[in-house]
């Protein structure tokens, strides 16, 4: 099974996507993830995407197509997928479809989750991320059980530099210009769901579990 979850910045995107990958047997390429472990590698194309994410742009559509590319055809991949971050402008998603088409694949659902901005930057500037495993906290509503260490690893936890109020700003406007365009790109479809995404944590995960199952 194949998945695409779209939606603005802090909508949620990350914390269902590890969920719903776990439930389905599927793997969570988060697009972000795969950027910022670049960064963190100090790769060439780590070191190329780094002042984008900084900013809050979006990194070339080049760079980022050819990350995924390479991902949806990887042999951990062959019991499905589910897309986190990508596509995040019509340019991608028309290369996603290309590739889909090249490879044979199929997106089986397309999700799109949704918050008013208030909500997002509530979410995105409280958020902690685990700098082991990368799973995410939230100080209010899924805090660590001890502070500024991860329940799951252990490790440390941080604020991610792009969820300052102004870069938190900045990535709003990015999403509405180029990634709310989707919603157009893809309505029309059958496979095509919108989830309230303001609701509980696990009310959230249900609504989009019971989405999935049809
Ligand atoms: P990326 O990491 O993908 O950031 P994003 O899309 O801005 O999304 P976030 O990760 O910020 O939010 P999320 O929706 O995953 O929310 P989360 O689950 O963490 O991308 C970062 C950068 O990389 C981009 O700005 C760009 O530069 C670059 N990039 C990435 N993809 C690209 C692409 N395709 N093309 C070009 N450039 C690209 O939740 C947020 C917080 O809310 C957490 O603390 C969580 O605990 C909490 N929370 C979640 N759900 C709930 C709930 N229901 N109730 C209460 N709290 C909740």
């Amino acid at each position: 099974m194949n998945i695409v979850l779209f939606g603005p910045p802090g909508v949620g995107k990350g914390t269902q996507g590890v969920r719903l990958a776990e439930r389905f047997s599927i793997v969570h390429l988060a697009m972000g993830d795969l950027l910022r472990k670049a960064v963190k590698d100090k790769s060439e194309l780590g070191v190329q995407a780094r002042s984008y994410m900084d900013a809050g742009k979006l990194v070339p559509d080049d760079v980022v197509i050819g990350m995924i590319e390479e991902r949806i055809i990887s042999k951990d991949v062959s019991n499905g997928f589910l897309l986190d971050g990508f596509p995040r402008n019509v340019a991608q998603a028309t290369a996603l479809n290309a590739m889909l088409l090249k490879h044979e694949l199929n997106i089986d659902h397309v999700i799109f989750m949704e918050a008013e901005e208030t909500c997002l930057i509530e979410r995105l500037s409280g958020r902690l991320i685990c700098k082991g495993c990368g799973f995410g906290f939230h100080r209010q509503y899924s805090p660590p059980e001890k502070d500024g260490c991860c329940d799951r690893c252990g490790s440390e936890l941080y604020q991610r530099d792009d969820d300052r109020k102004d870069v938190i700003e900045k990535r709003l406007k990015v999403y509405l210009k180029e990634t709310q365009p989707l919603l157009d790109f893809y309505s029309d479809l059958d496979v095509f769901s919108k989830v309230d995404a303001t609701k509980s944590m696990g009310e959230v995960f249900h609504t989009l579990e019971k989405s999935v199952q049809g």
